[in-house]
């Protein structure tokens, strides 16, 4: 079979995950590559995301050029989501997979939802997002009901110290060292993470469910002493967790939760458990209860900062790129794991 030929948006973190991976399947062909940095144009995409070997790709901003590549997909992964932007991918025929910002569209309101549908539809192409949370968290909660009846609750708990992540740009909005109790401070939190919602209603969807609503609880902690994170300080007595639950209601009940809890510290005010992966909860019968343990696979005393940002990146970015075959393959329209085949990972083989 012809590799699928594969467009790149943009070269941020998730990206340094998806190209790798991209390059390391013969199944896949790195054609093309968007640039939204101006300084970006014209550069080799090994040298954007650090392969040694160069890639023979160069980025541009040219997305008529890019289209005209008739790419199978585009692995999608701005710091944003732009609607006209993938609406024009989609009309143009194009699948896309995504990690930004995007795996149903209901958080983008309605209109941005049926805008991307009808662009989908209209060029045949599908739209699928993903990631690790949300993402791929709500397929394990998904297959971890698969052995249950009577199922009353499913939650899904990412509980972890973010503080690695401090610096990233899909940080800023959260107001990491506002004031505690700052008026609309849970608002900004809820617009900021408001994909959260669709991870929701993609695990509604694998359980065939319909929702009568989705909620969300914001709860904070703050820094007991002053924080010195790279790129980001936060001041003791300042906000230094998260929790945030994104809840699905049925008949007035709420029946699913993803829920997250970031920490820049391990000693906050209240002095939160924090259990450093993710969690299913499956309250039914039987009761279910999943732990995902993610470990490196190099010697432990070589880690250095880097490669651990790098492992959170990539268990973001490889569900988006192993689901591209998948998502080739599917309908045109928004598409979730409920309508994919299981996005396994294939055998390591080399070119
Ligand atoms: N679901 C999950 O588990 C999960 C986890 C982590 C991240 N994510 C999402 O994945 C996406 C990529 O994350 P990332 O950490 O790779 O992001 P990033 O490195 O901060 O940004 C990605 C790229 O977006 C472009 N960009 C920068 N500022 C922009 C702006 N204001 N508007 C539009 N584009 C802009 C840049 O393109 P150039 O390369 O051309 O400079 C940048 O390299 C984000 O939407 C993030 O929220 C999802």
């Amino acid at each position: 079979m012809a590799p699928l030929r594969i467009v790149q948006w943009t070269t941020g973190n998730v990206a340094r995950a998806t190209v790798r991976a991209v390059q390391a399947r013969p199944d896949l062909e790195l054609v093309g590559c968007f640039a939204w940095s101006a300084d970006k144009v014209g550069r080799d995409v090994a040298d954007l995301v650090g392969l040694d070997e160069p890639t023979g790709v160069l980025a541009t901003d040219d997305v008529e050029a890019l289209l005209a590549l008739r790419p199978d997909c585009v692995v999608y992964t701005p710091l944003h989501p732009d609607v006209a932007e993938l609406s024009r991918i989609l009309r143009a025929g194009v699948d896309v997979a995504t990690s930004a910002g995007f795996l149903t569209g209901h958080s983008l309101g309605p209109e941005a939802r049926a805008a991307l549908q009808a662009a989908a539809v209209e060029g045949g192409a599908s739209l699928f997002g993903t990631g690790m949370n949300p993402g791929f968290a709500q397929l394990l909660a998904a297959v971890a009901t698969g052995i249950c009846e009577d199922v009353r609750h499913v939650r899904a708990v990412e509980s972890v110290d973010v503080s690695l992540f401090a610096a990233d740009s899909n940080m800023d909005e959260l107001g990491w060292g506002r004031p505690m109790g700052e008026p609309g401070h849970a608002d900004d939190v809820r617009r900021a993470v408001a994909v959260f919602e669709d991870g929701v209603h993609v695990l509604a969807a694998t359980m065939g469910l319909d929702l009568d609503d989705v909620g969300c609880h914001v709860d904070f902690a703050v820094a007991t002493r002053d924080l010195d994170l790279p790129g980001r300080p936060i001041a003791a007595g300042t906000v230094a967790g998260l929790d945030v639950r994104f809840v699905g209601i049925v008949d007035g009940a709420e029946v699913l939760e993803l829920h997250q809890r970031w920490v820049m510290a391990g000693d906050l005010g209240p002095d939160w458990t924090v259990d450093h992966g993710y969690r299913i909860e499956v309250d039914a019968s039987p009761q279910v209860t999943l732990t995902l343990g993610i470990m490196p696979d190099q010697p432990l005393e070589t880690l250095t900062a880097a490669d651990l940002h790098g492992i959170g990146m990539r268990i973001t970015g490889l569900p988006v790129v192993h689901a591209i075959r998948h998502v080739v393959a599917a309908r045109p329209g928004i598409v979730t794991y409920a309508d994919l085949p299981v996005p396994a990972a294939p055998l390591r083989q080399r070119r």
